[in-house]
């Protein structure tokens, strides 16, 4: 197994080095399914891949290694937002990395929060990943209460893609994207631990002092489900880029320090 902990000098710099990794994959041919997160953490990664000339060779027209045949599976998805709401996360997704990217949207799929069987629609979610092989590569966000996906202390390793509550420290985060705190939803559904661990390399990102204690914690905490995250150090491949701010609060005993000038 191999976790390797970089801090880079910021949003930028950890979108270039994450999207190089996913293009890298792409162009070797091992990318057939990518994993993706939402919220802000990811968001420049999508930027560098997208970019004209950038590491996943531009948008739809570009040259570059294609994205024909890759097919995104997203985390999560909030519960019981109206259908086309511009926070649901398969609106995100389709704003923020399927158009950018130019994917065909037969090849996005997101966990259905407004299904009217919702224990079935996560059946078939997993069904959907398992049909697919897993994952090859997973972008990850941490929560400040050291959640990966919605997966909030206490979720089983053993977890699978079900409906859960969203920790009180999550909707008041999370809050920043609606107009008012009482529209941010309670419950989500997400991929459950074990299903993230399927995937063949994660990548998490982190910045910000406000995810310092979590970093922490995933990384040198005990590795158990108070803090979801530490799952990570079971899993078999896993890159964590971290701005300084993120990393403020680690040992330094686990962080091997890269400059922005190593980041192609
Ligand atoms: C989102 C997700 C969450 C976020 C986390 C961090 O799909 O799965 O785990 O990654 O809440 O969110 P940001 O990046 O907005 O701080």
């Amino acid at each position: 197994m191999r976790l390797e902990v970089e801090v880079l000098a910021g949003a930028e710099e950890i979108g270039r080095r994450a999207a190089q990794l996913v293009a890298d994959e792409l162009a070797a041919g091992r990318l057939r399914t990518l994993g993706v997160a939402t919220g802000s953490s990811p968001a420049p990664v999508y930027t560098s891949l997208a970019a004209p000339g950038g590491p996943g060779g531009g948008g739809p027209g570009e040259d570059g290694p294609g994205w024909d045949g890759v097919e995104v599976f997203a985390l999560d998805e909030y519960v019981g937002l109206p259908p086309g709401h511009p926070q649901s996360y398969a609106a995100v997704i389709d704003r923020e990395v399927r158009a950018p990217l130019g994917l065909d949207p037969r090849r996005v799929h997101v966990p259905d929060g407004a299904a009217a069987d919702l224990d079935a629609a996560c059946a078939e979610y997993e069904r959907a990943l398992e049909e697919r092989g897993g994952v090859d590569v997973q972008l990850l966000g941490i929560g400040a209460t050291g959640h990966i996906g919605f997966n909030e202390p206490g979720s089983p390793f053993s977890s699978r893609t079900r409906v859960v509550a969203l920790a009180e420290r999550t909707v008041a985060d999370n809050a920043r994207f609606f107009a008012t705190a009482e529209e941010v939803p309670r419950r989500a559904v997400t991929q459950g631990i074990a299903t993230i661990a399927r995937a063949r390399r994660h990548v998490l990102i982190a910045r910000g002092a406000g995810k310092a204690d979590a970093v922490r914690a995933a990384l040198e905490g005990e590795v158990s489900p108070a803090c979801p995250a530490s799952a990570l150090r079971t899993f078999q491949d896993v890159l964590v880029l971290l701005d300084p701010a993120a990393a403020s609060r680690l040992s330094g005993r686990t962080v091997s320090r890269r400059s922005a000038a190593d980041v192609r």
